[in-house]
């Protein structure tokens, strides 16, 4: 370890990562350029590959180029950890850092986690204490893993902050600073802009839903899929529905023998444009925990596909709401949504996109020699 300039690695290895450290190595680099000490690594696993699934956001969020890429790639849940871990453990033995920044909820995250924590590396994990109780969700396991080895959890909510207390981790390793992903939203709500196929669309702000779906429990299964699909064509009564489809939604998709109509299939969108999309929607269909943040600080009605969520501030103050994975919820939350009868919600404390400013001098602090 340096004494002067204690080196962070900071993590990211899948889309919903690279919106929450952007504000963070922004904030890092603001201290740099005023005497600061704090250096940031920043290490891609290469999770996501893709130009749509991660270039486009790096370019997007002014994140700067990866100074490590693992270009770990695809495979099982088993064969991405291991590989983060393996490539990872290297990194650290032939350059060590002096504290692992991770963020979220992926693979990646507890994998390095995981790898830094064994060669006693001190792990901090931003939207640490989130649970959804649900452990058939990957994610589930991935906070439980990351937060029973972690040092310093940076929260998001109240909820997340009695949870770990729950657990028993000390006062003295929870620092509540809000949402970093809200501290992205918020910095380019005035350069959200409407996809290309806006016009050709026929698109009108408030005229048409959004959907994001990628959840095994509703992808994976053709049959399933197929019937939840339908239930959403005749729950939203003819407006049309915008469905940027995940590349683990597509390969459920390409085996279905017809095509859903009224639904308007496109590939991932960028950040500025899928936000855009979201920000004009009558409402959005989602079985993300990240887009229920988002449309929580927009004040979208957003209708959630699962039974759980990590994320109950989304519901308890937001404009979120659950309900499972029955399609047949649908029709009567939509009818509900339709007619403007639904809550109107409000903004979660510390969602003020000072986020990873406190975070950065958290850490300036925590690395004092
Ligand atoms: C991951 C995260 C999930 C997050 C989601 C958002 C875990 C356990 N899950 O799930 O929390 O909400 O990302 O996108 O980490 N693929 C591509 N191109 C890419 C990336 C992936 O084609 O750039 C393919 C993979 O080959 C795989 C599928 O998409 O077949 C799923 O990718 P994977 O990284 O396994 O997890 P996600 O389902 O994306």
């Amino acid at each position: 370890m340096s004494a002067t300039e204690p080196l962070i690695d900071v993590i990211a290895g899948a889309r919903p990562n690279f919106m929450k450290i952007a504000p963070i190595l922004r904030a890092l680099q603001a201290r740099q350029a005023a005497g600061g000490r704090l250096r940031a690594r920043l290490v891609h696993t290469g999770q996501h590959y893709d130009e749509r699934m991660s270039g486009d956001f790096f370019r997007q969020l002014g994140i700067p180029d990866p100074d490590v890429n693992l270009e770990v790639g695809s495979g099982t849940q088993a064969e991405q950890t291991a590989a983060i871990m393996t490539r990872y453990e290297q990194l650290l033995l032939q350059a060590r850092s002096d504290v692992c920044l991770v963020v979220g909820d992926v693979t990646s995250t507890m994998a390095c986690a995981i790898a830094a924590q064994k060669l006693r590396v001190p792990v901090a994990h931003v939207e640490g204490g989130i649970r959804s109780g649900d452990w058939g969700m990957p994610e589930e396991i991935n906070r439980l893993v990351t937060d029973a080895i972690t040092n310093w959890f940076f929260t998001t909510s109240e909820v997340a902050n009695a949870n770990l207390r729950k657990a028993g981790v000390g006062d003295e390793r929870i620092f509540f600073v809000g949402n970093t992903m809200i501290d992205t939203l918020l910095a380019n709500l005035p350069q959200l802009r409407a996809p290309a196929f806006w016009a050709d669309a026929g698109l009108q702000a408030g005229g048409y839903f959004v959907m994001t779906l990628h959840r095994p429990a509703n992808v994976d299964d053709p049959q399933g899929f197929a019937r939840l699909l339908r239930a959403v064509g005749e729950a939203t009564a003819g407006l049309p529905v915008v469905f940027p489809v995940h590349p683990r939604t597509a390969k459920t998709l390409a085996a279905l023998p017809d095509k859903p109509a009224g639904l308007r299939l496109v590939d991932p969108q960028p950040y500025l444009e899928f936000n855009y999309l979201v920000r004009h929607a009558k409402g959005v269909i989602t079985d993300s925990g990240g887009v229920t943040e988002e449309t929580t600080v927009l004040g979208v009605p957003c209708v959630t596909l699962r039974d759980t969520t990590e994320r109950p501030e989304t519901v308890s103050i937001g404009t979120n709401e659950l309900i499972g994975t029955d399609p047949a919820a649908l029709k009567p939350a939509l009818q509900r949504l339709l007619a403007g009868r639904w809550k109107k919600g409000a903004i979660p404390e510390k969602w003020d996109g000072r986020t990873g400013e406190r975070i950065a001098e958290h850490l300036e602090r925590l690395l004092q020699p």
